[in-house]
């Protein structure tokens, strides 16, 4: 593969799209509504809140509901083929409301899209879609919305270029958690995953840019951030001078946001330094996602992941002396190629022997153009399904003997809502990632309450307020 440097977005550049912005703003017949519809990671869900803030200066305003809005645009994710089923699906049902508004256009934009040939091949099959752009264009939405309504043609735009864009606009969908992007791409190459190929190679951003957004998020009064990278240990490679994920962190710290959390984290770059930090840190959370994806060396090694299982449970190990109590939480795979009952038996154990407060388990589905799409001996259907079936009673076990360590403990809760269950109750999430319920009505939304833990329900902890 050519080398690939990464493409810094100037700020003529971006002035030239606020110009764009602008002209579409002055169109009479322009959309007057939007609604993204978001599908995949954090990443993809902070894209949105880009592309949602571009479309607010193009002085559309949001619609709740898809049905309503003049532009709908799908920003899709390819991680796994339900994933993508999904997206398309709802892009087809959105055709029949095109009937009844045809003004309404309609975007795909996203991994999906960024897959080689994927969007010639999209739009050849489904003819309605009016514009379709990768994760690289993203910043260029005026510019692709301007052309679209300008032309009766399918507009797409996607390149291979790892892009970098500053000082875009945002809408935020919280007030007091924030995400904040500190790297994109992905150098791993794990070979079931289509990220590296979507997402381009690994950059980036400086660290005096991270710092700035965060202080602009502490003054607007924002208690969480969330920093978001493919692989955010590895924060720093290609940038100049002496930095580091777990300088970053310590930077951050200092400018006292409440709490700081991050994801996610590649095991093999989880330095000692890092783990050093968290244990010092005051505003880091006592979290830690640490995909595992698989407990047996063998398959570790075809899936590319550079750890066995003895090194992972060693940085297992190391967080929990830095930061007694901390909350671990992973991403499993079963029915990677040539899986054997034995070897998936190395998975139910690790994840015995871990006790992780929550787990995404995933069958593996393959994607082509990755290395394991080719390898011989893919799983049966219902051998995968047996296995996630297995491996997911055995995280429920797991999980229930892990939490049981908070009853009793005090937590400090960021109220995210009202509970769902019940009108004189909120939920949120303490310190340690865990989803806790608590007495509360909306005056609580947006606070960090002291709670005493009393009991466990389901995968929640319940808490009573000690303040
Ligand atoms: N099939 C199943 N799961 C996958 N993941 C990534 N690629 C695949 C695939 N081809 C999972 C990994 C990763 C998470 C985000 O998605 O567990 O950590
Ligand atoms: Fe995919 Fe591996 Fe990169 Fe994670 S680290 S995005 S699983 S290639």
């Amino acid at each position: 593969m050519a080398e690939r440097k990464p493409v810094h977005i100037t700020p003529e550049e971006l002035a030239e799209q606020r110009h764009y912005a602008a002209m579409v703003n002055a169109m009479p017949d322009r959309p007057a509504s939007y609604h993204v519809v978001t599908y995949g990671c954090q990443m993809n869900a902070h894209d949105s809140e880009k592309l949602s803030g571009m479309l607010q200066d193009m002085g559309m305003v949001e619609a709740a509901d898809r049905k309503e809005a003049d532009f709908v645009i799908f920003n899709t994710c390819c991680v796994r083929d339900n994933a993508e089923r999904r997206a398309l699906g709802n892009v087809t049902w959105l055709k029949e409301v095109r009937k009844t508004n045809p003004k309404l256009i309609i975007a795909v934009c996203g991994c999906m899209i960024q897959q080689p040939g994927m969007a010639g091949k999209i739009l050849k099959q489904y003819k309605f879609i009016d514009l379709a752009f990768g994760t690289s264009n993203l910043y260029k939405l005026p510019e692709l919305l301007f052309n679209t309504l300008k032309s009766d043609r399918a507009v797409v735009q996607v390149e291979e270029k790892d892009t970098i864009a500053e000082e875009l606009p945002i809408k935020r969908l919280r007030n007091d958690a924030a995400y904040i992007t500190i790297m994109y791409g992905c150098d791993n190459f794990c070979s079931y995953c289509i990220v590296p190929y979507v997402r381009g190679r690994e950059r980036s951003r400086d660290m005096e840019a991270i710092l700035k957004e965060a202080r602009e998020l502490k003054a607007s009064g924002v208690k969480e951030i969330m920093l978001l990278g493919q692989n955010v240990n590895s924060y720093g490679k290609g940038l100049d001078g002496d930095v580091s994920f777990a300088k970053l962190l310590r930077a951050l710290d200092d400018i006292g946001i409440e709490r700081i959390r991050f994801m996610t984290s590649h095991p093999k770059d989880l330095s000692d330094e890092l783990i050093q930090a968290m244990g010092e840190c005051k505003h880091v959370l006592p979290q830690f996602h640490l995909p595992v994806q698989h407990g047996n060396d063998e398959v570790l090694r075809r899936m590319n992941r550079r750890y066995t299982r003895e090194q992972y449970l060693d940085k297992v190990r190391k967080l929990r002396e830095a930061v007694p109590g901390i909350g671990l939480t992973t991403d499993i795979i079963v029915g990677f190629p040539g899986e054997t009952e034995e070897q998936f038996q190395d998975t139910l154990s690790i994840v015995q022997e871990v006790g992780y407060d929550s787990a995404f388990t995933f069958i593996y589905s393959p994607r082509k153009g990755t290395v394991a799409a080719d390898m011989a001996d893919q799983i049966p259907e219902n051998v995968a399904t047996d296995r996630i079936q297995r491996l997911i009673a055995a995280q429920e076990e797991g999980q229930r003997k892990a939490m049981a360590r908070f009853i009793g403990m005090e937590e400090e809760v960021l109220v995210e809502g009202l509970s769902r269950r019940s009108t004189k109750a909120v939920s949120g999430h303490g310190k340690h990632g865990v989803g806790v319920t608590l007495p509360g009505t909306e005056a609580d939304i947006g606070q960090i309450v002291r709670v005493k833990i009393t009991a466990m329900k389901n995968n929640t902890l319940v808490g009573e307020r000690i303040d």
